[in-house]
């Protein structure tokens, strides 16, 4: 991807180390990238508690965190400080999005205000659009919305890469599993347009599909039964690239792997890479030794 170069197909999901206090720990185990974030500019203590929620029978968490995080400063300030310690092929993506109080109208400002101070500690950006706990964001994936965004980003990139004499940074667009086709249609025009490096299929989905447990709570789903909806978006997308010409966006596999089947599964249906937040919750680090094997 771009001038990327991943050990190893296996990377850690956005949410799990918001702040990226644990850079060493996802090296250590054998990711070969862990997503920092999501980050907002300014620091924000996200809803209050509970806000996440275990469904034992159905191997699966509803969350509504709303992404408390100590706020792109800070977590700059961890990423270099761990940056001497970690495998010079260990990637670090980050991942950004808008403070709760920056109305949608203004949520371009503040991933701006991240890209340009995380810059020089992150190896890639996801543009994250599609969590459902911070109102509105998922309304950046609207076709006018979504092609100021990305093209101010990369406006901003080449910008960057211009005065620091460095290659563009790769940027990736993390999509919602709760989208229709006509949807998926004008994300796939905007990333095509906008030369956004890859696609991640998906976050949580707001949906309740088949549920064995009680699943009331407000809130993203994750885990095993928000894996046939990422499964179909991630296919729907592998289409359009097959029916597309020119530079074509790498698919990032996310949502719902438990198991080494569920990865092949998502490589099967044209994931590049994958990403792992519930299944590590459920199985341990274990799951991605067998991953990996
Ligand atoms: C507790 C929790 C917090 C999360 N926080 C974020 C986040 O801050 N940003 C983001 O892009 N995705 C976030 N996610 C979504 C995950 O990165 C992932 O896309 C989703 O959980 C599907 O993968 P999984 O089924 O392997 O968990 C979060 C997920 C969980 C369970």
């Amino acid at each position: 991807m771009n001038n990327l170069t991943f050990r190893n197909k296996a990377g850690l999901s956005a949410g799990f180390d918001k702040n990226g206090s644990a850079l060493r720990l996802w090296d250590a185990i054998g990711f070969s990238h862990a997503e920092i974030g999501t980050v907002t500019p300014l620091p924000q203590p996200g809803n209050t508690k509970p806000r996440v929620f275990r469904l034992k029978k159905d191997k699966a968490l509803i969350n509504r965190l709303g992404f408390n995080n100590l706020g792109a400063d800070a977590v700059k300030k961890n990423i270099s400080a761990a940056r001497k310690y970690l495998s010079s092929d260990f990637i670090i993506g980050v991942n950004i999005g808008k403070n709760k109080d920056t109305s949608i109208e203004d949520a371009v400002i503040d991933y701006k205000i991240c890209f340009e101070k995380l810059y020089d500690v992150a190896d890639y950006f996801t543009l994250n659009i599609s969590s459902p706990n911070t109102e509105g964001l998922r309304t950046l994936q609207e076709d006018d919305k979504l092609s100021k965004l990305l093209g101010e980003i990369q406006d901003l990139n080449r910008e960057l890469s211009d005065k620091k004499k460095a290659a563009m940074k790769t940027v990736l667009l993390k999509i919602s599993p709760d989208i229709d086709k006509l949807s998926a249609d004008s994300l796939y025009r905007n990333v095509i347009r906008h030369s956004i490096d890859g696609i991640i299929a998906t976050n949580t989905t707001l949906s309740r599909p088949d549920m064995k447990s009680n699943s009331d709570e407000q809130g993203g789903l994750s885990g095993k039964p928000l894996k046939p909806l990422s499964d179909e978006i991630l296919k729907l997308f592998d289409e359009m690239k097959k029916d597309s010409t020119g530079i074509k966006p790498v698919l990032i596999g996310c949502g719902g792997i438990m198991s080494s089947d569920d990865m092949k599964d998502k490589i099967k249906y044209g994931a590049s890479l994958i990403q792992i937040y519930t299944g590590l919750i459920y199985e341990g680090p274990s799951l991605l030794k067998k991953i990996l094997n």
